[in-house]
């Protein structure tokens, strides 16, 4: 049996970055697997969150994943914090995982550098992250680029509990794909696109509306050449515009590139953000559809269970090897 876990964090506002790398992958994925699509609302809280802003996104991300086509009938949907196993083998992995290969995540080196008060969790979350994996027993893990070394982490975590306290786990695979695995920011492609970028111009959001997106996309850096081939090292503006046109249209960027021979950059971008707008504005409909219905609350609360049944399952399992006491 096939089966995923993944989860995008209740942290800031959805971006094309996170729907390419992640949201996508899931709707596409979902029909050939078992499914846990989760809203790591406790990995949201290692940086400081403002209560009603967290209250409010967590909900939203639940809703995205629902408006962008995960089927809930299909796929277990919830909430982290309402499924107390992840807390809790979460404590038992910092007991698995070293001082040394935490302090190696480039994740929390980004984050933490230059702040003075970091939280000991966001030190630690490589930890919990292993630990939403393995609760689920997951055999895949769909993520962006930049989550490739907490699930390489999590595989040896699995490795060694499985090795030290009998087979426990399942070694999880992450599943990368080759194209729009890293978006780039708009201003720079040298940088991930990401909410935390102060110029709102670098990102394209998903409640965006048109005209935004239009602005945003139409004032996107490229280079001087004024041909829009792929060639990530030597064009690295228009191949990450090249891939967030092929996430988007569903189109193979040599397709994309022949459209464009011998014309320049306008056409081209005003086109790519019909194309984003095509497909973000069934989304955004259905999110509104549902984001204050009680139809997600429904969703929610079936999804905590379902996921508590399995996760529970795995966490007596650990309790057990290790030797804890479980009547
Ligand atoms: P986050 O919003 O940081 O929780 O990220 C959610 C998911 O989206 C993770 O699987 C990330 O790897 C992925 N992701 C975030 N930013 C990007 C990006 N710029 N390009 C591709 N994937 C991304
Ligand atoms: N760490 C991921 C991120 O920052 C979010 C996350 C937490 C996750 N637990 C996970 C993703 C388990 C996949 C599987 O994007």
């Amino acid at each position: 049996m096939k089966r995923i876990l993944s989860g995008i964090k209740p942290s800031g506002d959805l971006n094309i970055g996170g729907y390419s790398g992640a949201l996508q992958q899931y709707v596409a994925m979902q029909h050939e697997y078992e499914n846990f699509f989760f809203v790591p609302d406790l990995h949201a809280v290692t940086v400081p969150q403002d209560p009603l802003e967290l209250y409010h996104r967590s909900k939203e991300i639940a809703a995205f994943y629902v408006a962008a086509g995960v089927d809930p009938a299909k796929s277990a949907i919830f909430l982290q914090s309402q499924v107390s196993a992840h807390a809790e083998l979460g404590w038992l992995m910092e007991t698995q995982v070293h001082f040394g290969e935490l302090s190696r995540m480039t994740q929390f080196k980004d984050k933490s550098d230059g702040k003075d008060a970091v939280s000991s969790a966001l030190f630690t979350y490589p930890a919990l992250m292993a630990a939403d994996i393995l609760l689920y027993q997951a055999t895949h893990v769909p993520v962006g680029e930049d989550q490739k070394q907490h699930v390489e982490l999590t595989r040896d975590l699995a490795t060694r509990f499985n090795n030290r306290f009998g087979e426990t786990f399942t070694v999880p695979e992450p599943i990368i794909q080759d194209l729009g695995c890293r978006i780039m920011s708009l201003d720079d492609p040298s940088k991930k696109m990401s909410k935390s970028n102060p110029n709102k111009n670098s990102y394209v959001l998903l409640l965006d509306e048109p005209d935004t997106i239009r602005k945003k996309l139409s004032r996107a850096v490229t280079d001087s050449e004024m041909s829009v081939r792929y060639d990530p090292e030597n064009k690295p503006a228009v191949s990450n515009l090249l891939e967030i046109y092929s996430i988007f249209s569903e189109e193979p960027i040599s397709v994309i590139e022949k459209r464009y021979e011998g014309q320049g950059y306008g056409g081209f971008k005003k086109d790519l953000a019909e194309a984003v707008i095509s497909k973000l504005e069934p989304i955004q409909r259905n999110f509104r559809e549902i984001i204050d219905s009680e139809e997600l609350v429904r969703i929610l609360k079936d999804g905590a269970e379902r996921a508590s049944a399995v996760a529970n399952e795995t966490l007596l399992k650990a309790k057990k090897a290790m030797g804890f006491l479980t009547f």
